[in-house]
Formats: C-alpha cells, sequence, structure tokens
C-alpha cells in the first residue's frame, strides 16, 4: 500500500502522520511546491516510526515521479479560510490548485483512489472527478466524517456520555447548508430525542454547522486540522482494510436522492475499490428539501468551475 499525500500543511502533515502511526501503509508520500517543507516534514516523520514502532516509510517530494504506483492519493492542498471568509471564497484559488495536484497525480497513478479534502470540498470533488476522467466510485469527498465527528464531540460533551456510543448521519454539502439529521442520531442505539430536548439539540446543529469557522475564528491564520486529519485516516483506514464502513462522503450523484452532476454528502459503503454503494436512506419531505437545497448551493459553485475554465 503506498500513499500519497498532496499539501504538506497542517492537514496533509497530520494525515501523514496518523497513516505512519497506524501503519496503514508500507510507504507514504508527502508532495508540496514548498521547496524543504515535504523534505523536512517527511524526515522528521520517518524519524518518529522507531519511536512509534511502524515500519511506514515516510519520505517527501517537490515532484510527482516519487508518487508513482500510489494506490491512494489524498489532496489536502490549497489555501485554508480566514476568519470572514466562507469556504467558498476559496473557489477560484483551490480550483487552480487542485486540477494540478490531481492532473499530475493521475499521470504517476492512473489506478488510484482519489480523496479529497481541499475546499469547498464538494466542488473540489467534483473538480477531479472532470479532470481525472475517473469513474465516480474512485473519487471521494472528505467531509461527512468530519462534521459528524464534531456533532458526535457536542453530544457527548451535552449529554455526558462517550463518543463511541453515538451513532450519527449528517448530509449536505459541506457549508453552511449541511444537513445533520437528529431523526437518524442514536446514543447506544438509543434515539438522541430521549436524551435532549428540541431546543439542545437545535443548539447542537448549529454548532455544528458552524463548527469550521469557530476553529477558524480561534486560530485567525488557518483553519482545523487534527479533526479534518482523523476524519481522512479513518476514511482511509476503510478502504485499505476492506471494511465497508458506511460515512457520510461527497460522492458524485446519478439520479441518487433525485440529484445528478452534483457532489455531495450522502451515505456510502467504503472498500477497497472505493465507494461500493451510495445508500438511500429514507428522508421526510424537510429533510429532503434541505438537502435540495444544499445540493443547489453546490451545483452553483460546479457551475462557476465551467465558468473558470475547466
Ligand atoms: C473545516 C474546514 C477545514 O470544516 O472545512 O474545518
Amino acid at each position: 500500500m503506498k500513499i500519497t499525500v498532496i499539501g504538506a500543511g497542517n492537514v496533509g502533515a497530520t494525515v501523514a502522520q496518523q497513516l505512519a502511526y497506524y501503519e496503514l501503509a508500507n510507504e507514504v508520500v508527502l508532495v508540496d511546491i514548498a521547496e524543504g517543507i515535504p523534505q523536512g516534514k517527511g524526515l522528521d516523520l520517518l524519524e518518529a516510526m522507531p519511536v512509534l514502532g511502524s515500519d511506514t516509510y515516510v519520505h517527501g517530494t517537490n515532484s510527482y515521479e516519487p508518487t508513482a504506483g500510489s494506490d491512494i492519493v489524498i489532496i489536502t492542498a490549497g489555501l485554508a479560510r480566514k476568519p470572514g471568509m466562507s469556504r467558498d471564497d476559496l473557489l477560484a484559488a483551490n480550483a487552480k490548485i487542485v486540477a494540478s495536484c490531481a492532473e499530475q497525480a493521475y499521470a504517476q497513478s492512473p489506478n488510484a483512489l482519489f480523496i479529497l479534502v481541499s475546499n469547498p470540498l464538494d466542488v473540489m470533488t467534483y473538480l477531479t472527478l472532470r479532470v481525472t476522467k475517473l469513474p465516480r466510485h474512485r473519487v471521494v469527498g472528505m467531509a461527512g466524517v468530519l462534521d459528524t465527528a464534531r456533532y458526535r464531540a457536542f453530544i457527548a460533551m451535552e449529554v455526558g456520555c462517550s463518543v463511541e456510543d453515538i451513532q450519527a448521519l449528517l448530509m449536505g454539502g459541506h457549508g453552511d447548508s449541511m444537513v445533520p439529521l437528529p431523526r437518524y442520531t442514536t446514543i447506544a442505539g438509543i434515539p438522541l430525542e430521549q436524551f435532549l430536548s428540541k431546543d439542545r439539540i437545535e443548539a447542537i446543529v448549529q454548532r455544528t454547522k458552524d463548527g469550521g469557522i469557530e476553529i477558524v475564528n480561534y486560530l485567525k491564520t488557518g483553519s482545523a486540522y487534527y479533526a479534518p486529519a482523523a476524519s481522512t485516516v479513518e476514511m482511509v483506514e476503510s478502504i485499505v482494510k476492506n471494511k465497508r464502513r458506511i460515512f457520510p462522503c461527497s460522492a458524485l450523484c446519478e439520479g441518487e436522492y433525485g440529484l445528478r452532476d452534483v457532489c455531495i454528502g450522502v451515505p456510502v459503503k467504503l472498500g477497497s475499490a472505493g465507494i461500493e454503494q451510495i445508500i438511500e436512506v429514507q428522508l421526510s419531505d424537510d429533510e429532503r428539501a434541505l438537502l435540495e437545497r444544499s445540493a443547489a448551493d453546490v451545483s452553483k459553485n460546479i457551475a462557476k468551475l465551467v465558468e473558470l475554465g475547466y
């Protein structure tokens, strides 16, 4: 198993560290255009391996040749938000970066699965499909796992229970119109409504929607990376071990939920082939309307890609 992580910033380096720590690959290649950064972080990580007891070979590079033959390519490259910015404000700048990374990585690793992490996430997932012309099961975006993780963390704090016992589903785009589904949230199999009032659930849903910007406002110079990295690595684990876990991920819909030609967060089964299935859960009319609104938001941004010439 060879995994390439593009972007040696906070998210990329943390992903590389965890992949190596959990020995999810024999080789992890960290790629960045910044001279010396991926080499330095890669070597530092390699030197941590004897302490961690991992034989993963980590190395960094400014070129794509060393990534050849990767099984998985993770794209984290691009600008992060600063306070006052929405994820969509990153579209034009990150489209240029992600399109170039996807093209170059694909040329070296035509059989790889691509995991997108760069924002605006759903649009970058779509862009990667367009640039690589890969079938949809081989390009997947990380966002729902992160949004769900935040939602679970907030619920656990409020209820005073283990995060491990909280199962939740969240759909839609990774943005202001994401669609948390309290109806599909349970704690040890018990519906969430039996633990929390409607008002408290609503407050947690709102904090989840604002979860990204809450961190940006603290950090000021960038966005979250520990939770995004952990979420990415959980997806990688399901692929590498063919666990076929079901996660909310950004995937290209071709009729599922009545949506077409849009990448959006839906529950998918992730295995060694990538997206093995998009699961269509039953939604109420209200939930469906929220999902459709979220998809419309993403589609508007996908249209901007066309204007930009992609
Ligand atoms: C977040 C950004 C990275 O949600 O999208 O933290």
